[in-house]
């Protein structure tokens, strides 16, 4: 895929955009009417994302261009930011898996920081100063007080994974004092889940899924035999792991919604994004089971380490600032989840 077309939209570079999120991000800024510039070395995605988005988007996906290439590479990054008017950067591109992080934290810490140092780097040299990052609500630990606010403290990280997002937040609040130009939004992901309504795009992990939904979609596909739910001691409602699911979709929006807000600004600024309500392990399970109208089997296994009881945002600032809210249920959710893996059952590859 060539160049973006320059016609006057601004221009973004989505890093990581093949993937999960970064696609259905990717698809609501073409929607919006942005040029999106992916770049993604494709470790954790498959190109065919991007024959998916240019269905989903039509006529608007001549603003969509794609490089394969790796963020830490000077070369090439730097290729691609002179031969597009990239305005402002999403940052997604990153190794995600918590446990693999654990076993393999070199990794960790060489690529998602390795990516981001280039890419600051990158960015100064072509004096790009605007840049929306995944965070994830990870940097809060284990709650003292919910829901979350942004003012909520940070808490040691608990892998290495956690610490790369930790590190690179203060990188970039850093990188806003010694710039007074510079202009950086932090967003803090609760739990994201659920796909396009289309069925075309969603979550595709490779192996033996580590998060709840992808797994929970497995069993219902019939690729898994049955759904471990990891403790049932928590001092929770029914005694399984809480968590704030956030529609992908909305997250999407988010990005656009922090993409207008920020223009014209400069500083750091962070911002929850979820839904403000806590679902449960079972709860999950059981709006699934709703979704693709067959009872899921579940087993009742150990804590799994590392895990907290619970954890939900207060997303008002996100309201009151940017204007946007999430939408979306988690009955709405499960079925876009549904509908997905349903109608791609192998993902992309299938
Ligand atoms: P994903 O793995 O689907 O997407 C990440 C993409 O980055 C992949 O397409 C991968 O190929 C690419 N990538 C990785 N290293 C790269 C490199 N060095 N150069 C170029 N491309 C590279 O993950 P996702 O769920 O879409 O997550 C996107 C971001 O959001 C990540 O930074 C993740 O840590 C963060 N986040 C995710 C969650 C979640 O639960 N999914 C929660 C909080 C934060
Ligand atoms: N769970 C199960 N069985 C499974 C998988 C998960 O019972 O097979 C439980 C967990 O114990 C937890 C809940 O389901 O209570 C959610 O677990 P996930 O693995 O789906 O999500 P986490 O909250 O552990 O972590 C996710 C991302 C992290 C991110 C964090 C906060 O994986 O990258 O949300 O944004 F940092």
């Amino acid at each position: 895929m060539g160049h973006a077309s320059s016609q006057g939209n601004p221009c973004v570079l989505v890093t990581g955009g093949a993937g999960f999120i970064g696609s259905h991000t990717t698809v609501e800024l073409l929607e919006k009417g942005y040029q999106a510039v992916v770049v993604d070395n494709l470790s954790n995605s498959s190109e065919k994302v991007f024959e998916r988005i240019r269905q989903i988007v039509g006529d608007k996906a001549d603003k969509l261009s794609f490089y394969q290439a790796d963020v830490a590479d000077r070369a090439a990054l730097d290729a691609i930011f002179d031969e597009n008017p990239i305005t402002h950067v999403i940052h997604f591109a990153g190794l995600k898996a918590v446990g693999e992080s654990v076993s393999k934290p070199i990794e960790y810490y060489a690529n998602n920081l390795g990516t981001t140092m280039n890419l600051l780097e990158v960015m100064r040299s072509h004096a790009c100063k605007s840049i929306i990052f995944s965070s994830s609500s990870t940097v809060y630990g284990d709650p003292d007080e919910l829901p979350l606010t942004e003012l909520s403290p940070k808490k040691n990280a608990t892998n290495p994974y956690g610490w790369t997002k930790w590190m690179i937040e203060q990188i970039l609040s850093d990188v806003c004092v010694a710039d007074p130009e510079f202009n950086v939004v932090l967003l803090r992901y609760f739990n994201p889940i659920g796909a396009h309504p289309s069925g075309l795009i969603g979550e595709d992990p490779k192996g033996i899924p580590n998060n709840l939904v992808p797994y929970v979609a497995q069993v219902a596909v019939g690729k898994r035999d049955c759904v471990h739910v990891f403790g049932n001691d928590y001092p929770t409602s029914d005694g399984t792991g809480v968590r704030d699911y956030i529609h992908v979709m909305d997250l999407a929006q988010g990005h656009v919604a922090a993409l207008e807000w920020m223009d014209g600004k400069t500083g750091c600024e962070i911002f929850n994004l979820g839904t403000g309500t806590g679902s449960s392990v079972l709860e999950i399970i059981t709006a699934f089971s709703e979704a693709c109208g067959q009872e899921l089997p579940y087993q009742i296994d150990p804590r799994r380490d590392g895990d907290i009881a619970e954890n939900y945002a207060n997303c008002d600032k996100a309201e009151q600032e940017m204007g946007w809210k999430a939408q979306f249920d988690i009955s709405d959710m499960c079925r876009d989840s549904w509908n997905w893996q349903s109608h791609n059952p192998s993902g992309y590859e299938g």
